[in-house]
């Protein structure tokens, strides 16, 4: 304004009107032109926003890289295992005891955390008045399959009443029950009172039906007989499909183990097993359970199996399901199977 006020004075006053105009409209074009400069201004703000984005965005990917999203699958041999153990048999030992020593189990489940596991595995248990015996096997079982760096879960198949126990038929049972929760591709069929002494025999299926107890301590470590295929056994979800299952008229000891092995001769598969010094098991000792007699009839029952392994089987077992309990470290199906 000093200047316009200045040239004003120099020029005549008639003419200083015009000038004033003139200054304004110079100082609205300034106007306008800081406008143009605060908008550049934002401009190169909203520039230097980007790179800051790009950076947070760079952040967010490395630490995301630190913890992949796409875990690495767990290698052929876990680098976890130990070979044969020492097994301890404490009478003090409580299923608290075993819920602490095993935090990552949830409702019988576990999967490792630092790699994708090879194979989902469920252990299937059937069970009756054996709570000692599950003890100790949850005991050494879920430590032993998290060294084998396992996708698993325990499911117990209670048979619920006094009538004679059934293993195949709870076994069908718990295959099917164990499927409705998650689609597991493999099964082991676990007897409540065989411990594994050492954590290279593999709780994983092949592409044969697999036998896992070749020796037990109560028979000096050596296979029981030639075809001998009870105690524990993994067979693949296509496997045990392929077979119809388990017969369900097994009642009482004996008799089921051999059924199934001539189911899976039926099919041309072959029996696998891991070495002797490796598939070695310990038998927690006991008395036969009542309820649990000799089965007379397994003789001629095996010799109908040819005959009626397609009707008789995982599409015909027939059962009631009473409660599913899903506790730490194993989920408890009971069923009522019905009699013989
Ligand atoms: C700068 O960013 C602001 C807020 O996102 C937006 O309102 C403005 O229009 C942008 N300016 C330019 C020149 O892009
Ligand atoms: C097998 O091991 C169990 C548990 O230690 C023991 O009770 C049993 O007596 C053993 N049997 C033989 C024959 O060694
Ligand atoms: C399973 O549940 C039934 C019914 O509640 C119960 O009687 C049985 O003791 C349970 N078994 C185990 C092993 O938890």
């Amino acid at each position: 304004m000093g200047f316009c006020v200045s040239v004003g004075r120099i020029l005549r006053k008639g003419k200083c009107f015009v000038l004033v105009l003139l200054c304004l409209s110079v100082l609205a074009w300034i106007a306008n032109f800081s406008g143009e400069i605060a908008k550049s201004i934002q401009v190169s703000f909203n520039m230097t926003q980007i790179p800051v984005k790009a950076d947070t965005l760079r952040d967010h990917l490395t630490k995301h890289a630190s913890t992949p999203p796409l875990k690495v699958k767990c290698p052929q041999t876990s680098p976890l295992l130990k070979g044969a153990v020492k097994l301890s048999f404490e009478p003090s030992l409580t299923l608290k005891d075993v819920e602490n020593d095993n935090k990552g189990v949830t409702e019988g489940k576990y999967a490792p955390t630092d790699c994708t596991a090879r194979q989902s595995v469920a252990i299937l248990i059937p069970h009756r008045n054996r709570e000692k015996h599950l003890l100790y096997l949850l005991h050494h079982l879920h430590p032993f399959l998290q060294r084998q760096q396992i996708h698993y879960g325990i499911y117990v198949i209670q048979q619920a009443g006094d009538t004679t126990f059934n293993r195949a038929k709870l076994l069908n049972v718990g295959y099917l029950e164990a499927l409705k929760e998650y689609s597991w591709e493999c099964f082991i069929l676990h007897d409540v009172d065989l411990v594994p002494e050492n954590d290279h025999n593999l709780y994983v299926c092949d592409k044969q039906p697999k036998h896992l107890v070749v020796g037990r301590n109560v028979t000096g470590y050596k296979l029981r007989y030639k075809g001998y295929f009870g105690g524990v056994t993994a067979m693949t979800q296509k496997q045990f499909d392929k077979v119809n299952g388990f017969s369900n008229s097994y009642w009482g000891w004996g008799g089921e183990d051999d059924d199934l092995r001539i189911r899976v001769q039926l099919q041309k598969m072959t029996i696998v097993r891991p070495p002797a010094d490796i598939a070695r098991y310990t038998m927690v000792f006991h008395k036969r359970d009542s309820g649990n007699e000799a089965n007379k009839d397994r003789m001629q029952l095996l010799r109908q199996t040819q005959q009626v392994w397609r009707k008789d089987g995982l599409n015909s077992c027939s059962y009631k399901t009473l409660s599913i309990e899903r506790l730490p470290l194993y989920v408890n199906v009971t069923v009522d199977i019905g009699k013989p």
